[in-house]
């Protein structure tokens, strides 16, 4: 049920430089790399639009006219298909465009997630609004977005998205202290700590990039001193408002167990492309015999 949610606005944070992709990012923005056949940003709003959040507020960076182009039609490509009688690329072309209005506000100065998320303080007002970050693709046979909602009109906090990961892997992401709750499917945010040292971290709960954020965020986030990598982070604001007391203080961490794809990241976006491929009607057959011999002659 997704008819009268409160949650209606998302935030997609796309502002940042991609260095690890570099020098693909150098002129356009990691978020538009194909994953198969269409943009990783793509398979993002679709998942926010599927969620029932019909205004979308991308925070882009420099490079933003490949973004807003790719949201936006071509009259003249889809004439050319209408006049050969390609109905199916036709489709495949007007997906992007169908999936409701999208908002664009510019991040002058990549200063961190936390930052590009306080750009949206304006669009958003008052209310809960979610954010999925713009490079992190959740498989959309597999429900979190809507998880997460139920569990903010409920707990009316802020709420976040968790990942078991191998111990050894924790110092990439965010990591969580939590506890559980009687009774309920999600936990207790006692405490977050941004890419811990392996032997100091509190769990192997990773933080992943899809939050449900109390609007108190964004007084919070005006106080934050820049963290780990001298930026903003997301997670130190999320840290202080799980201490905090009064409305619109505490976090709850729905445990995702579904599959997640971190195209950011050069070996998890080329296992989110074979994955993803193999599993496609028209690649599948294919691909998925040769990927056996191509691995067997190893
Ligand atoms: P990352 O932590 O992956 O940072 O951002 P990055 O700078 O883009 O990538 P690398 O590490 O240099 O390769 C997570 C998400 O937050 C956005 C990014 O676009 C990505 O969707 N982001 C990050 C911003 O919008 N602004 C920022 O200042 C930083």
């Amino acid at each position: 049920m997704t008819e009268n949610r409160r949650v209606i606005k998302a935030v997609i944070p796309a502002a940042g430089l991609g260095t690890r992709f570099l020098p693909a990012t150098k002129a356009m923005p990691k978020e538009m790399l194909p994953v198969v056949d269409q943009p990783a940003i793509q398979y993002v709003v679709a998942e926010a639009s599927k969620a029932g959040l019909t205004d979308v507020l991308m925070i882009t960076g420099r490079s933003k006219r490949a973004l807003e182009d790719h949201f936006d039609r071509v009259p003249s490509m889809e004439a050319t298909l209408e006049a050969k009688g390609d109905t199916e690329k036709l489709r495949r072309v007007q997906e992007a465009t169908d999936l409701g209005e999208i908002h664009y506000i510019r991040q002058r100065d990549p200063k961190g997630l936390g930052h590009a998320v306080l750009c949206a303080k304006q669009h958003v007002g008052n209310e809960a609004f979610a954010v999925l970050l713009g490079d992190d693709l959740i498989d959309e046979r597999d429900e979190l977005l809507s998880i997460m909602i139920d569990v903010q009109e409920k707990t009316g906090g802020s709420v976040i998205a968790v990942m078991e990961v191998e111990p050894e892997q924790i110092s990439a992401y965010g990591c969580a202290d939590v506890s559980a709750v009687d009774g309920e499917g999600y936990v207790k945010v006692n405490g977050l700590v941004e890419k811990p040292a392996v032997e100091d971290a509190p769990s192997n709960l990773a933080v992943i990039g899809r939050y449900v954020l109390h609007p108190r965020v964004f007084e919070i986030l005006e106080e934050t001193q820049p963290g780990r990598g001298g930026e903003i982070q997301l997670t130190d604001a999320l840290e202080t408002l799980a201490a905090a007391d009064g409305p619109g203080s505490g976090v709850h961490a729905v445990v995702f167990r579904g599959r997640r794809y971190d195209t950011g990241d050069k070996l998890s976006y080329l296992q989110a492309i074979i994955s993803l491929a193999c599993e496609r009607e028209d690649l599948g057959p294919d691909l998925l015999p040769w990927l056996k011999d191509f691995v067997a002659g190893r």
